[in-house]
């Protein structure tokens, strides 16, 4: 049987409990035998041999009542002026925390949904507590070891990615992991792209996976923004402001000059591409590039990665801030 029916386990779930009316006992032996869904999903998708919630074409449905079937696995409470402006709950069916908590990694088919609410504070018994309200957006990893779709634009780096909104939970509504998703888990990258120490679930051993220092967690801060801070500079207008620049870097990927390639160093941890011989400060760098970054790095090349050799050759970086915000723009399509 290659494809799961999901019809003919309700049907032989039916059957079960009529054979549970009949005689009690012959339903325990069937039960033990025959592990009954624990989640349906909400959504179109139709299941494969390969997992529940995604079908033969790799489209992942959304699967529901997740905080009643599945195990919690962490909380993140994201901080704004003081305050915490959103909560992100985690969970996963339990049977992959438990092939985690036992091999340290993800089984393939394993599943986890990232479920974002806006949060709302008031004076507790307990101090300043902020409790989760409406529901954002659903965020979705399916572990894929096998290198499964690879014509569909959101599967790869081992696993499938997905987002539906609250508002429409019919339709999955990212087109592309690359630009959708990798780029803010690059700080995850070590851990198989996840923010494994954020889950108490997966056991004790995630917790040396967490940020070392206020340094690496900024970095990764750092990276995380940048891909929901809207570039709002004008790329056309940048691309002539890119000229400064072009005397020691080029945008073909590999072409190094004084400077190295900017090719695909959006996203990238800085002093990384391959075959270009960086200075040690910028090799030992945790900047990631970001809109955010670049520009902070533009506006004070000596200050933003002290040490680093573009401040000998190019100190004045770029000052007008409309030029800057005009550049950065240009270099976040450019530089992908
Ligand atoms: C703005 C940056 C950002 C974007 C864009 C982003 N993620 Fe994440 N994601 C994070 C961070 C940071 C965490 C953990 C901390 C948190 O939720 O605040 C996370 C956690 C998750 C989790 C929980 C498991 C884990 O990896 O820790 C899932 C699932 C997830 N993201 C899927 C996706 C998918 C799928 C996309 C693209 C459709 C995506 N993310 C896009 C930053 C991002
Ligand atoms: C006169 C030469 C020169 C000019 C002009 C110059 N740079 Fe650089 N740039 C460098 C050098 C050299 C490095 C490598 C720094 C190191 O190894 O410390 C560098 C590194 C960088 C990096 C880091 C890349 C990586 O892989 O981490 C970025 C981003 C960058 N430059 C952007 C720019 C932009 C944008 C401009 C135009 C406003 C510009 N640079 C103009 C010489 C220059």
């Amino acid at each position: 049987m290659r494809r799961l029916n999901l019809f003919s386990i309700a049907s032989l779930t039916a059957l079960l409990t009529l054979a549970a009316s009949c005689s009690q006992e012959a339903s325990m032996q069937a039960e033990a035998q025959t592990p009954a869904p624990t989640n349906e999903p909400a959504s179109f998708v139709s299941a494969s041999a390969y997992s529940r919630y995604v079908d033969d074409e790799g489209n992942i449905s959304l699967p529901k009542d997740i905080a009643m079937d599945w195990a919690h696995m962490g909380s993140w409470a994201v901080a704004k002026d003081g305050g915490v402006e959103g909560l992100h709950n985690v969970y996963a069916p339990k049977e992959d925390i438990e092939h985690f908590r036992s091999t340290g990694d993800f089984a393939d088919g394993a599943i986890m949904v990232k479920e974002v609410r806006t949060a709302r504070g008031a004076a507790h018994t307990t101090g300043d507590a902020h409790w989760a309200e409406d529901i954002q957006v659903w965020f979705i990893m399916v572990k894929d070891t096998q290198g499964r779709f690879t014509d569909n634009p959101l599967w790869g780096d081992g696993w499938g990615w997905a987002l539906y909104e609250g508002k429409d939970t019919t339709k999955q509504v990212a087109t592309d992991y690359k630009k959708d998703c990798l780029g803010c888990h690059i700080p995850a990258k070590d851990t198989d792209w996840t923010y494994v120490y954020g889950y108490p679930a997966l056991g004790a051993d995630v917790a040396q996976f967490a940020p070392q220092d206020v340094e690496a967690a900024s970095a990764a801060a750092a990276a995380m923004t940048s891909m929901a801070a809207d570039a709002s500079g004008d790329a056309m207008a940048g691309e002539e402001v890119f000229a400064r620049c072009a005397s020691c870097h080029s945008l073909t990927p590999g072409q190094h000059s004084v400077g190295p390639s900017l090719a695909g160093f959006v996203g990238r941890k800085a002093g990384a591409a391959e075959g270009y011989n960086y200075s040690s400060a910028m090799a030992a760098s945790d900047v990631v590039w970001s809109a955010e970054t670049l520009d902070t790095h533009l506006a004070d090349v000596p200050g933003f990665i002290p040490g680093n050799r573009m401040a000998t050759f190019f100190p004045g970086g770029v000052q007008d801030p409309e030029e800057r915000a005009n550049l950065v723009a240009y270099l976040m399509e450019a530089g992908k």
